[in-house]
């Protein structure tokens, strides 16, 4: 008795249940609001289905919005439409999967789909639930499913799951290589671990996951690429500080930066617009110096002071706008100038769509030019906080030229007192998983123990750092 109990606690939850979990992650996105943090909306029990359900239907999101113009006589509501897309995403990675022989990876029968869908809509809409409608179009798909999926195959957006103003403004910033972008896009990013060196040493970590039987790869100096994602709390030496998660292109920036200064004990940096910390931490990892942390976003600052304790860290953080200065650069440091500062600047995220998908849907065009206005503002407004000689590392993780080089120069041209140091630039998402022969850099064969840069694989990003001139 105990075991069957035991057994049927462990027994995975019903489809249905998951593609209604599914569906709050959608029509929340459609708001605007990003996967993770909707996902708290979804019962714990639920969400590692959810979260690969999810992943799968925003990785063919594009393609089932066709799918759903060509199949949909009328304009169903929002809520069945939804159910529909969510669908219809699936039948097609199923449809896509058998294509490329990739038959084994479908996670159930297409009958089974179609029925927990339609048991979806009505535990969502009850008694007036339009399951005929559902029904009927899934069943149109299937029947016509070569024909869909030949003018699937036509289509710019549905190839590359991507609106189609995204797809414009790579083709206009990168004309060599934004298809090599967009293909990685769609590649699912490594879990990816950065190594705390005041905890312990990399030979040393690296033992530790072998003992685990955990296999990995060496990414970057001190970035290690987990071959299977674990939760946090599996991960060896988590909980200890010995590790934090990070992209490896994430990790540069600290490297950028540190490598462009001379710090001391007594030197400060300003972390600009630091939540959740991953750089604030890594500053104190790899530097002596002081850190002065500022978010403006109180919840996410709380991540910050949490991931500090784990790493047994310390920095002043301080909730405020980085660009209104008067509101805390005299509580922060006395109005005295900072010998470094890290500008983690708020951005589209075009170069972090291979590890969220949902950014895609999400963003709209419009968003851009604020975004702009915003970094240039933060960087008017800081630039005066640094001593001169002082460096200024601008980060975002994004791909678009607006964000990056553009913003830079127009800063070049109007601040006469600031250099341009050797720096990284834009940096193109790059995947592991991608054969070494078709990855467009020349650095497949460098010795990653005297590695300082460049990662083996890693997010998108622009890194620009600024030397103030020297009167
Ligand atoms: C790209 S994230 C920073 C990531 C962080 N540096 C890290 O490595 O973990 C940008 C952060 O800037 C914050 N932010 C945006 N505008 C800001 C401003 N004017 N002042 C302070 N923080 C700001 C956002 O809330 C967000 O947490």
């Amino acid at each position: 008795m105990k075991t069957n109990q035991t057994n049927s606690s462990l027994q995975a939850p019903p489809l249905w249940q998951q593609l209604l979990g599914v569906h709050i992650i959608l029509s929340q996105m459609q708001n605007g609001k990003p996967m993770s943090s909707s996902m708290e909306l979804v019962s714990v029990h639920l969400r590692p289905g959810v979260q690969a359900l999810s992943y799968a239907v925003l990785r063919h999101y594009a393609s089932a919005q066709l799918a759903f113009r060509l199949l949909a006589s009328r304009n169903p509501p929002k809520e069945l439409a939804n159910f529909l897309i969510i669908s219809l995403a699936l039948l097609i990675q199923d449809s896509k999967n058998r294509l490329t022989d990739q038959a084994h990876l479908q996670f159930y029968q297409t009958h089974t789909l179609v029925d927990q869908t339609i048991e979806a809509l009505k535990r969502k809409a009850g008694p007036k639930a339009q399951t005929g409608f559902l029904n009927a179009c899934l069943r149109s798909f299937l029947r016509e499913e070569s024909a869909i999926m030949h003018q699937i195959n036509q289509d710019d957006s549905s190839i590359w799951n991507c609106p189609t103003w995204w797809i414009d403004r790579l083709q206009n910033d990168h004309p060599h290589q934004w298809q090599a972008i967009l293909e990685q896009n769609q590649i699912k990013a490594p879990l990816t671990l950065r190594v705390n060196l005041k905890k312990t040493t990399l030979a040393q970590y690296k033992a530790q996951l072998e003992q685990h039987s955990i296999a990995f790869t060496q990414i970057g100096p001190i970035a290690i690429a987990l071959a299977d994602p674990l939760p946090v709390e599996r991960i060896p030496g988590f909980m200890q500080g010995q590790v934090s998660v990070q992209d490896a292109g994430a990790q540069w920036a600290v490297d950028c930066l540190l490598d462009a200064c001379t710090l001391t004990q007594d030197s400060i940096i300003l972390d600009a617009c630091a939540a959740p910390g991953g750089k604030t931490a890594h500053l104190l990892e790899s530097s002596s110096a002081q850190v002065i942390a500022v978010e403006m976003d109180a919840q996410r600052a709380e991540r910050i002071i949490s991931t500090l304790s784990r790493l047994e860290l310390s920095a002043k953080v301080m909730i405020a706008d980085a660009s209104y200065t008067k509101s805390w650069w005299s509580q922060a440091n006395n109005e005295q100038q900072f010998d470094a500062i890290l500008l983690d600047a708020p951005c589209s995220a075009s170069g972090i769509v291979r590890r969220h998908p949902d950014i895609l849907w999400q963003r709209r065009e419009q968003d851009i030019a604020s975004l702009v206005k915003q970094q240039a503002h933060l960087l008017k407004t800081l630039w005066p906080l640094l001593k001169e000689g002082g460096k200024l590392l601008y980060c975002t993780c994004s791909v678009f030229k607006a964000e990056g080089s553009d913003q830079i120069e127009q800063f070049l041209r109007k601040y006469k007192d600031a250099i341009y140091l050797s720096s990284p630039g834009h940096v193109m998402p790059k995947s592991l998983s991608v054969p070494q022969e078709s990855k467009n850099t020349s650095e497949s064969d460098i010795k990653i123990e005297n590695l300082k840069y460049p990662p083996l694989d890693q997010d998108g990003f622009f890194y620009a750092i600024l030397e103030k001139k020297s009167s």
